[in-house]
């Protein structure tokens, strides 16, 4: 939503980055672009290396080569809060909701201006796209079914107003009926001009959603193309997908 990128240049961009956890190194040479408006699918089995990727372009666990940058700016080992002031919204797998607080405290906690210094998702607009949230926001964060704590923590990541959003496996662990709605609520958010990247193991999450999409395998990036393209390969998806 901030306009400081050469035209046509991605939003975000990491760029050969390698990252250890203490001596083993989990990713090799991992690039990815994202081209603000789209959604793309980061897709691989468990443990290929998804939420590694995410931890490294949000500041958590930071690479040991290679850069991630934000709007034609590098960002690589800032410290999570600076990336998140660099317009990066980051929904982690373990979703990291406050339990002991209220749905609304949990969005009005997150609430930031974006990078343009406005504020695009304001309560009103979020119990817009997400009415099943305002009909509970007073009860208690620990009392949401895990589809509804999946939808307050992508709610949450968007009242920081980012340019990106992570997202990280959001149809894990939920019932098919609630992937379902997840998937339309991402869609709705393409929709709304929200830039996605998106972790993913099921390639079938992602069709309805994504516009390109890169498969990593053991650390690193194996094949990219668009979900149509991907569709049609049945190679590819036999050998590093689940399905
Ligand atoms: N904190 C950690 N310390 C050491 N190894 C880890 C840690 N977190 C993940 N790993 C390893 O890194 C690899 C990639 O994990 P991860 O990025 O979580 O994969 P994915 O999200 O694709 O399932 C796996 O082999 C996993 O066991
Ligand atoms: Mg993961």
């Amino acid at each position: 939503m901030t306009d400081n990128a050469a035209p046509g240049a991605p939003q975000l961009s990491v760029r050969g980055i390698d990252v250890f956890y203490g001596a083993s190194q989990i990713l090799f040479g991992v690039d990815l672009m994202v081209e603000r408006g789209t959604t793309v699918a980061l897709l691989g089995r468990n443990g290929a290396g998804k939420s590694t990727t995410f931890k490294a372009i949000a500041g958590v666990v930071p690479p040991r080569s290679g850069t991630v940058s934000m709007n034609g700016q590098d960002i690589t080992g800032l410290a999570p809060y600076r990336i998140a002031r660099r317009g990066i919204g980051y929904v982690p797998e373990d979703r990291q909701i406050f339990p002991e607080h209220s749905v609304e405290d949990n969005l009005t906690i997150a609430a930031k201006p974006g990078l343009d210094g406005q504020v695009h998702w304001t309560l009103e607009r979020i119990w817009k796209v997400f009415p099943a949230l305002q009909s509970m926001r007073t009860r208690m964060g620990g009392r949401l079914s895990g589809g509804e704590q999946q939808m307050l923590t992508i709610a949450r990541a968007l009242m920081g107003n980012p340019d990106v959003v992570l997202l990280d496996e959001p149809s894990e662990g939920l019932a098919p009926i609630i992937v379902t709605q997840i998937a339309k609520l991402i869609g709705e958010l393409r929709a709304e001009g929200v830039t996605i990247l998106l972790a993913e193991q099921n390639m079938h999450f992602c069709i309805a959603v994504a516009s390109s999409v890169a498969i990593i395998d053991k650390g690193q990036i194996v094949y990219r193309g668009t979900v149509a393209e991907l569709k049609q390969n049945q190679e590819i998806t036999k050998r590093y997908l689940a399905v």
